[in-house]
């Protein structure tokens, strides 16, 4: 069966990484249809619009979307597209790899993070000259069904334990209810689980990061922890994500657009090929999944490296490298 996969490249180093994604997507046995479509500050610049309504539609009408990194625009393209797909969970793996230098070279862990509310929620004002506030929205629909997609992920790839991030204590109500409706499904799963403050939680992953497995986290939580894992394992170059809903998913790296390298051809393409293979998976492409990630696991190991990790490569030197281990 063809899938269609929309690919949205955006800008900066999601020009360049992108294509070293769909290079790979390429060299597997899958059947796959790529539609391209424009979204980030350079459309923008162009058109008035960030998220043109054809790249919506590209991205609603797919079977999954391969999404690079916006500029300055992020947050008007990523929020609605996470939208389009139906995204409520946001999954992103941080782990260390054999051979690479790493701050913690045992992590392994998984952060869930609830991807629709929190301080992301949008509700901004100015009430008065110098005064903004900021509505923190936390619903009990969302944070069970949350805990449920990170309980029931824990379970299907095997993972011992779960740990929910919050800070109940001083969000009494808001994490109050996050905690409590994560709890609740806790208790429905044959799983060991943990709570954990998210501020202490914070120094516990840099200094043991092997006692964690899978993090369910609030919004703005999942963001920063899962970018404070990236760097204990060799940066953001690393680290893919998976925006999952009910039956469409958008992957992307969790980094940016990265400016300060951009336009030289050196971005770490393996972000973004790990996001491929996450898309793999979600297409029941299991095999074809886990052969990408043992191809760059190899590269990883062996080289080429381009300049994140130590080495001189290029993103197309290492993307080859890794099309050639397929
Ligand atoms: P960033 O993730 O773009 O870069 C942070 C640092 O990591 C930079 O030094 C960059 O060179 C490095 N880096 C990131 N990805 C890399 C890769 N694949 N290979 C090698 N080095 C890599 O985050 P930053 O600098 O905070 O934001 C830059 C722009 O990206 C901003 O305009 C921001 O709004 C946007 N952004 C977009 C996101 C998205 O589209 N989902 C997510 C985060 C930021
Ligand atoms: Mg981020």
């Amino acid at each position: 069966m063809t899938h269609e996969i929309a690919v949205i490249p955006g800008d900066g180093i999601g020009q360049e990484v992108t294509p070293a994604a769909v290079d790979v997507l390429e060299a597997v046995d899958a059947d796959f249809d790529f539609v391209e479509g424009d979204a980030g500050d350079a459309v923008k610049e162009a058109t008035g619009e960030a998220l043109p309504a054809e790249t919506r539609e590209l991205a609603a009408d797919a079977d999954a979307t391969l999404f690079g990194a916006a500029g300055e625009t992020a947050a008007d393209v990523i929020l609605p597209l996470r939208d389009v797909v139906g995204s409520f969970a946001n999954v992103r793996p941080a782990r260390s790899y054999p051979g690479l230098d790493a701050v913690q070279p045992d992590t392994d862990l998984v952060f869930i993070r609830e991807n629709t509310e929190g301080v992301y929620a949008g509700i901004e004002a100015e009430i008065d000259d110098g005064v903004r506030t900021l509505t923190r929205v936390i619903t009990e629909d969302a944070s069970r069904e949350i805990a449920e997609f990170g309980f029931r992920y824990a379970k299907r790839n095997g993972f011992e334990n779960v740990t929910i991030a919050h800070k109940a204590n001083v969000m009494r109500e808001t994490d109050g209810l996050f905690l409590e409706a994560a709890q609740a499904v806790g208790d429905s799963f044959d799983i060991d689980y943990d709570t954990a403050l998210m501020d202490a939680l914070a120094m516990h992953l840099v200094m043991r990061p092997e006692e964690y497995d899978v993090v369910i986290c609030p919004n703005l939580a999942g963001d920063m922890l899962s970018d404070l894992a990236a760097g204990l394992v060799g940066g953001l170059g690393l680290l893919p994500s998976a925006n999952v809903g009910e039956d469409n998913a958008l992957f992307e790296p969790v980094h940016g657009s990265a400016p300060d390298i951009a336009g030289q051809g050196v971005a770490n393409p393996s972000a973004m090929i790990l996001s491929a293979a996450m898309l793999l998976d979600h297409l029941d492409y299991a095999d074809e999944a886990a052969a990408v990630r043992e191809a760059v696991e190899g590269v990883l190991a062996d080289g080429p490296r381009t300049p994140d990790l130590g080495g001189d490569a290029s993103a197309d030197d290492v993307t080859a490298a890794v099309v050639d281990r397929l």
